[in-house]
């Protein structure tokens, strides 16, 4: 297998997976509607690996173009991280999520079928996990349940119609990743996570205060039963995310495979901050907040299929991340 298509492939992880692609000899064709990312991620993915995919600014809900994308190029897989992922805004307007995040999926895989790709590997999210009675996560739990915004059905409706599309072709090969908490960024600090328009997550927001565009961080609650009152959460650095996805081409069978890629480790939001501090040598200004609706007090994945069947595992930390996104800060 050789060539790629990567849709979202300027985004956040897109961009950081398909350095991987390339370390491990794939040819990259990226589609992207540039809606949260920028056209400069290609200079980059350039300078770090010499490589440079071929891009088409596309949306995923342009079937024409999606059609003659297809007809022009053969792929041997698609990797989809195409969509759209603010949970808070995914509340306010659940139509443009599913417009996007399933309506996109369901023209993608059309065009598969009709020009014979039978090939999936799809970001999906520890959010379809939903409300469980324990915090550590495996993939044999029945997920869907208590699911508490749009952004996060939307990942369990494409799990679903991964598996219905699967139940009717034989042919059809998909791998399904529930990514934990992404974080860091390539160690180079070229490029990394740069969302357009204000962030929703933790360490975008940790490096907006940082930088002064954001007066102090407000921790959402400290009153949790938790050892410091806050959230914890599995932080994965985007790297090992990346490698995940080369390891899941290596296993794809037909079926539909699904995998966790966590660390297996809760960690705290005081942790988090204490951790920046300790890689910037600053302070880092926050306060404690109410509670954010929907959150829950701990969650983190059990990686042990992952390691059994794709032979991966994380191999860095959340210091790890810490100084790799103060590398990017500084390049900024
Ligand atoms: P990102 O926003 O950086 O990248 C997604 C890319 O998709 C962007 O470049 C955006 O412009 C593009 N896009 C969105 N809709 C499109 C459309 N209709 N047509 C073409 N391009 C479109 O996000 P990311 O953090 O790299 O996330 C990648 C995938 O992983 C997403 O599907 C996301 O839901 C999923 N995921 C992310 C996280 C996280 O915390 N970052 C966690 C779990 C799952
Ligand atoms: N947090 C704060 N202050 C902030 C932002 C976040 O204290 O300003 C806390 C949250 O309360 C939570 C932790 O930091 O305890 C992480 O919050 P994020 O918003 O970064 O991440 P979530 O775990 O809430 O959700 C993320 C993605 C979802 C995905 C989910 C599981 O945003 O898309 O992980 O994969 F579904």
């Amino acid at each position: 297998m050789k060539r790629i298509l990567v849709t979202g492939g300027t985004g956040y992880i897109g961009s950081h997976t398909i350095i991987e692609l390339y370390k491990n000899g794939y040819e990259i064709d990226v589609i992207d509607n540039l809606f949260n990312s920028k056209i400069t991620v290609l200079d980059k993915i350039e300078e770090i690996s010499g490589k440079r995919p071929s891009f088409y600014e596309i949306d995923l809900l342009d079937y024409e173009k999606m059609d003659k994308l297809f007809s022009d190029n053969h792929y041997d897989l698609v990797m989809h991280f195409a969509g759209l992922k603010a949970v808070g805004e995914s509340v306010e307007k659940p139509l443009k999520y599913y417009e996007n995040n399933v309506g996109g999926t369901v023209n993608l895989l059309k065009c598969m079928k009709d020009h014979d790709v039978h090939k999936i590997i799809f970001s999906s999210s520890a959010t379809v996990y939903g409300e469980q009675e324990k915090a550590k996560l495996d993939e044999s739990m029945i997920t869907g349940i208590g699911i508490t915004n749009p952004y996060g059905e939307t990942k369990h409706v494409i799990e679903e119609i991964l598996k219905d599309v699967s139940e009717s072709d034989k042919e059809f090969e998909a791998v399904i990743l529930r990514y934990f908490n992404p974080v860091g960024n390539h160690p180079s600090g070229l490029m990394g996570e740069d969302p357009n328009g204000i962030p929703n997550n933790l360490m975008p927001i940790i490096m907006k205060v940082a930088r002064g565009e954001i007066k102090e961080l407000s921790v959402f609650g400290d009153d949790y039963n938790t050892p410091d009152g806050t959230c914890l959460r599995d932080y994965i650095h985007v790297v090992d995310l990346a490698k995940g996805h080369v390891a899941a081409i290596n296993k794809m069978k037909p079926g539909v495979l699904i995998y966790n890629l966590g660390t297996g480790k809760g960690v705290s939001v005081l942790e988090m901050i204490k951790a920046f501090e300790e890689a910037s040598g600053k302070k880092l200004p926050y306060k404690i907040a109410e509670r954010r609706a929907g959150d829950l007090p701990e969650m983190y994945a059990d990686p042990t299929k992952a390691e059994r069947e794709l032979g991966w595992k994380t191999e860095l930390t959340v210091e790890d991340a810490m100084r790799d996104t103060i590398c990017y800060l500084n390049n900024l």
